[in-house]
This record gives structure tokens, C-alpha cells and sequence, in this order.
């Protein structure tokens, strides 16, 4: 089913076809103010702009031919050119009547589906995940969502950090100090205290320094026994990753680290230097780019003068192997602004190996403690995931607990998780990616504001309408339009079908969240000015099929988000 949006735009696009205007103008948006209709066009203003006319006349002219009959009102003229559209009440209902059976909610697959492969939360192994990789897994996560509910081909790739110079450190540890229990409690925690012990050693210790050394020469030579500690740390760290991942009820499809690619980097630098992409400078081998000039006078280095391989390389072996395995549209990599300047230096170097596909590095900002300096604990750490995540659960456990309605304990415990979880990742999804965000317990757990808890909230209030009224009304009762609030409602819902795809136009799951807020503003306003248990049963039934939509849409848009609502909160 079209939405009111391209209903519009396709007849505002056949009168400036009869007009003989460019029809690629005909673009149609919701209206910021809706004291000035539901939507609006400025086509007549740009088209005026083209033409060196009057705006006014030539939106007279456009008004004349456009025919939207069955749809809206009498279009208007305002300010300086603006068309100004009303859906017809009738229109709304009939559209909402087709929604109440559509599990889909309106929302259309992509007109040409695309298979991308998207690179996210991608941790380190031996170290914690910190603040970044919660922003890149739940940023990612959700991204994948989206565009697998879009009808996309999606790949979810986990490139975890598994290769790199700090093995020395861990495997010298490894068989000089490994405390098992450790281990086996944490394993994390004890990678990075051999990790930590090394480093200190090595400050004094010249010999600690030169054999950790050599440990790390004879794991990159494929060293039997440290390749066999090695295994072990990759696969003891991916465990505790995964139970993050579990918690969050996150899925990957691939986890290819960086270490899958340690073959392909020699010959891949052997066939840059033969094809001219890179050439050597001081000993080492680099890939220049004149004609760039934000990375002019920035090489991208790929060996090292030592013959020591680097992380562009790396990224530029795995952007070789995927487009030679999968063949994607797209590439989407879920990595922090830092990153910035790597992945512009590796998406010039793919494009000079003749990689044409979309490459897109999908950046965020930080994560602020609320003394607004980027968050650490106060040992000056970087935060890990798994005790914010644990926090969260520990604080939404004590809010619901302080709530007059107990919940039975086991439905407490998972009601807990639901919102301390959806908190947290609501907390990062409804911000701009790219600004840095304060991260403020208070605020994220609120019951009020633009929170998931009030989301939740809003969802499981509308559900115990349905508890009340003992019956689901039938999809084919008429839709009543009879207030201002209730059209409000009806609009609002109609519009998921084209507020979700927009997500996908710059990567902003916030546009989703912002939108799923307006329509829990919208329900709460609908049901204090329209009663609906109450309310004679055409109406009543009418009105409940309103709430059941406003429901579903809650839940599923949050689902989008990853996040679940419980029934009872
Ligand atoms: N492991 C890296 C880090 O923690 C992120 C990897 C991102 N993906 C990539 N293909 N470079 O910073």
C-alpha cells in the first residue's frame, strides 16, 4: 500500500507533468507544522527559482492541474509559495482499516533490494569491550534490523580484533604467570592482567621485554605452542563476548577477525606493488593519493620497513576477500570517528584496486560521563559493556520493585532485564550518532521523557486497555474519525510506513526513535481527550483498533531498535 506521503507526490508530480515542469521536483514532505495541514511541497518555489518566475503563480498554475481527489482537500497556498496539503479524514480511515490486517504495518519492501555486509561491535580480543564497541554493537545491530525488515541481503560480520602485537605480551604471561581459577572466572579479566603484569615487567626488565618479543616472532611464524595459547585466548574471549551478545540479543551471521586474513597479506602487498597501487618509501610500502586532497601528503602504509603487516592492510585484504565472496552493494562499517581517516585512506585504496561498490563508513561519537569528559570508571578505566549492562538490570530490578504493582519474581527478573537492556540501548539509538552523548543513568531509566522505559510504558498501558476490555475488537469495524486527537493518532500511525526507510537514507536509528516518542505523545494525548472503553461501541470498537495499531507499531518499531517490551510493567 502506497503511503500518504507517495500518494501525494504522485499526483503533485502528474500536474507538473501537464504543466510541462520537471516532474523529478514533485517531492512531497510532512508538514513541520501541522496547523498548516499534514503535508507540504516547496516544488513550486524551486521550480520558480529554475524559471526566474513568481512562486505564488506558479503554485496557482500547479494547483490548477493537480487533482487530489480522494485523498485531500483543496491544496493551499501559503507564504511565499508553499502547497500545503489536508488528507481527507475518509482517506485516513479507509488507509488505517488496511493496516489493521497488515502485519507489515504498511511499510514496503525496498524497491531494489541490496545485499550488504555490515561490520560491527568488532572487539578485541584480551581486552573488555568498552563504551565504543556498545556504541558500534547496538548502532550496528540495530542498522541490520532495519534493513533486513527492508527486504535487504544482509551480512552481519563481527571482524573482532584477533590478531596484533599485544600476543607477545599474553602468550609471555600466559606461560610465565596464568592463574587459572582466574581464568576460568573471567577470562577477560586474567588476559588483561597478564597483559598489564607484562607491560610492568617489561619497564624494568629488558630480558621480559625481548622474549615477549620473541614470542610474538614465533606466534606470527605459526609457532605450534603459542598458536595453540592463542587459539585459546581468542576463543576464551569470544565466550565472554558472547554472552554479552546473548544478553543483548544480538546475532552475527560471520565472525571473520582479523587474524582470517593473515595469508592473503603478503601476496595482496606483492599485487598492489606489481599493479603500481603501492610503492615503497623509506622501506616501507605505501599506497599514495594525490588526488585527494584530504589525504594528500597521508599515505596509507601497508608493510612496515620490518616486513610487519598493519591494520590497512588487513581492512584492505578483508574488503578483497568479501567482495570476492559475497559480491556486495554495500559495505557498512560501524566504527568510531576516530577511525575516520583510516577508513577514507582504505575506501580510496579499494576504489584504486577497481572496488566500485558503496563503501561506508558509518561513524558515531563518544560516550560522555556526566562531568561531560568522555566516560571512565573511577580508577580512570575505560568503562566495559558488561557492568554497564549489568548496572542497568541492577537499578531497573529496584525500580520496579519500588513500584506499588509487584510483579511475581521470575516475570520481576525478566521484566528487569526488558527495561534495563532497552534503556541502554534506547539511550544510544535516540541520539544523533554522531554527537557525543551524556550518559546519565537517571535520565535513561526514566518513566518520563524520551526514554524506553516510557515507550515500554506507553506499549503496556495500551495492552491492559485490551486486559479491560476481555475482547480484540474485528479488523473490519469501520474507522471513526470523530476528534482532533484521534486523527492526530491515525495520521501518526500511518506514517511508520514512510518514517522507517528514511532511517536508512544516512544510518540514524534515531529518526525511528524520535518517531516512535511522537507516537507514544500522540497515544497519550488521544486517549486523555478520547475514551475508549467507555465510548459507545461503534466508537469503542473503532478506537480500540486504533490502540491496537498504536501498540503494535510500539513494539515493532522497537523491535527495529532491539528492544522488547514486556506486558506488564
Ligand atoms: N577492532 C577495531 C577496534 O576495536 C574495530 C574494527 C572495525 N572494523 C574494521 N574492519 N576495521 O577499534
Amino acid at each position: 500500500m502506497p503511503t500518504p506521503r507517495e500518494l501525494l507526490s504522485a499526483r503533485l508530480r502528474d500536474s507538473l507533468t501537464a504543466r510541462e515542469l520537471d516532474p523529478a521536483r514533485g517531492e512531497v514532505a510532512q508538514a513541520a507544522d501541522s496547523r498548516f495541514g499534514d503535508y507540504q511541497t516547496n516544488a513550486a518555489m524551486v521550480l520558480a527559482k529554475e524559471k526566474k518566475t513568481n512562486p505564488r503563480q506558479l503554485a496557482t498554475d500547479i494547483l490548477d492541474k493537480l487533482d487530489v481527489s480522494g485523498l485531500a482537500a483543496a491544496p493551499e497556498i501559503a507564504g511565499a509559495g508553499f502547497i500545503n496539503f489536508r488528507l481527507e479524514d475518509s482517506f485516513i480511515a479507509s488507509a488505517i482499516s488496511s493496516l489493521a490486517t497488515d502485519p507489515r504495518l504498511g511499510v514496503a519492501p525496498a524497491a531494489k533490494p541490496k545485499k550488504i555486509l555490515v561490520d560491527f561491535s568488532s572487539p578485541n580480543v584480551a581486552k573488555p569491550m568498552h563504551v565504543g564497541h556498545i556504541r558500534s554493537t547496538i548502532l550496528g545491530d540495530c542498522l541490520v534490523r532495519v534493513a533486513r525488515f527492508l527486504g535487504h541481503e544482509v551480512t552481519a560480520d563481527n571482524h573482532i580484533g584477533d590478531w596484533g602485537t599485544q600476543f607477545g605480551k599474553v602468550i609471555y604471561g600466559w606461560k610465565h604467570f596464568l592463574d587459572r581459577d582466574a581464568l576460568d572466572r573471567d577470562a577477560i579479566a586474567e588476559l588483561v592482567r597478564l597483559y598489564r603484569e607484562v607491560t610492568r615487567l617489561e619497564e624494568t626488565d629488558e630480558n621480559i621485554k625481548r622474549t615477549a618479543r620473541e614470542e610474538l616472532v614465533k606466534l606470527q611464524a605459526g609457532d605450534a605452542e603459542n598458536l595453540a595459547i592463542w587459539k585459546q585466548t581468542v576463543e576464551l574471549s569470544w565466550r565472554e563476548f558472547e554472552k554479552l551478545y546473548d544478553l543483548l540479543g544480538i546475532k552475527f551471521d560471520e565472525r571473520l577477525g582479523e587474524s582470517a586474513y593473515n595469508d592473503a597479506l603478503a601476496p595482496l602487498c606483492a599485487e598492489l606493488e606489481k599493479r603500481g597501487i603501492a610503492r615503497e618509501s623509506d622501506g616501507a610500502l605505501c599506497i599514495f593519493f594525490p588526488e585527494i586532497p584530504t589525504l594528500d601528503g597521508k599515505p596509507a602504509i601497508v608493510r612496515k620497513s620490518d616486513g610487519g603487516f598493519l591494520y590497512a592492510s588487513t581492512d584492505l585484504a578483508t574488503i578483497d576477500y568479501r567482495v570476492n565472496r559475497w559480491n556486495p552493494d554495500a559495505i557498512w562499517y560501524v566504527v568510531g570517528a576516530p577511525q575516520a581517516l583510516h577508513f577514507q585512506q582504505i575506501f580510496a585504496a579499494a576504489k584504486m584496486m577497481g572496488i566500485d561498490g558503496d563503501l561506508r563508513h558509518i561513524a558515531f561519537g563518544s560516550i560522555l560521563g556526566e562531568d561531560r569528559k568522555i566516560m571512565k570508571t573511577r580508577s580512570g578505566e575505560n568503562v566495559g559493556l558488561a557492568e554497564v549492562l549489568h548496572e542497568a538490570i541492577e537499578r531497573a530490578r529496584k525500580i520496579l520493585a519500588a513500584r506499588t504493582e509487584a510483579l511475581p519474581p521470575e516475570e520481576a527478573e525478566s521484566t528487569a532485564r526488558l527495561i534495563g537492556l532497552g534503556a541502554v540501548k534506547y539511550a544510544e539509538l535516540s541520539q544523533n550518532r554522531l554527537t557525543d552523548y551524556v550518559f546519565s543513568w537517571d535520565k535513561l531509566l526514566a518513566f518520563e521523557g524520551n526514554t524506553a522505559p516510557y515507550l515500554q510504558n506507553a506499549y503496556v498501558r495500551i495492552r491492559s486497555i485490551f486486559r479491560k476490555a476481555g475482547e480484540t475488537p474485528d479488523p473490519a469495524t469501520p474507522i471513526l474519525i470523530t476528534a482532533p486527537a484521534e486523527r492526530a493518532l491515525a495520521l501518526k500511525i500511518l506514517q511508520y510506513a514512510e518514517t522507517l526507510p528514511v532511517v536508512l537514507d544516512d544510518y540514524r536509528p534515531n529518526i525511528l526513535a524520535n518517531y516512535l516518542y511522537e507516537l507514544a505523545n500522540t497515544y497519550h494525548s488521544f486517549y486523555e481527550a478520547c475514551p475508549v472503553l467507555k465510548a459507545e461501541p461503534a466508537l469503542r470498537a473503532s478506537r480500540l483498533i486504533l490502540s491496537d495499531l498504536a501498540a503494535r507499531t510500539l513494539s515493532h518499531g522497537l523491535a527495529l531498535l532491539g528492544i522488547a517490551c514486556p506486558e506488564r510493567m
